[in-house]
């Protein structure tokens, strides 16, 4: 019978290098296809989930905090996905300070 082990977790005998946590790369790989790769939400998404957050809003700026954004993204908030299962916990924090920091501009207008 065989055994169900989940990909990517580590076997002891070979860890891996490090992995890096590095929020940029993280929202490009799992948060840009819904949020777009500069916050404003991607267009197309946008068409079948029109509830999708604009990180530039500034509704959202004034009333999001570190911890707001972080509780969203692990347990995910009407259309937006949970990550909790997928994503450690400092990952998740270094997101939502990436997330504000976009939205307030960080990137070319
Ligand atoms: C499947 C599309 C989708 C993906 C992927 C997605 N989101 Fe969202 N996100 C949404 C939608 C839709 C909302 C609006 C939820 C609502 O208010 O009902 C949202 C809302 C948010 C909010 C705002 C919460 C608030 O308080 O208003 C944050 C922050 C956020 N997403 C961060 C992220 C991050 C970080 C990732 C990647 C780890 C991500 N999202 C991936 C669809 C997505």
């Amino acid at each position: 019978m065989a055994l169900v082990v989940a990909p990517a977790c580590t076997t002891g005998d070979d860890p891996g290098p490090p992995v890096p946590v590095d929020p940029a790369v993280i929202y490009a790989q799992m948060c840009a296809r819904c949020h777009g790769p500069d916050g404003h939400g991607d267009p197309e998404i946008k068409k079948t989930l029109p509830a999708v957050r604009d990180f530039h809003d500034p509704e959202f700026q004034g009333r999001a905090t570190d911890e707001s954004i972080a509780r969203v993204i692990m347990a995910g908030k009407g259309q937006m996905p949970a990550f909790g299962g997928v994503l450690s916990v400092p990952k998740i924090q270094e997101l939502s300070g990436f997330v504000r920091r976009l939205g307030r501009g960080a990137s070319s207008p």
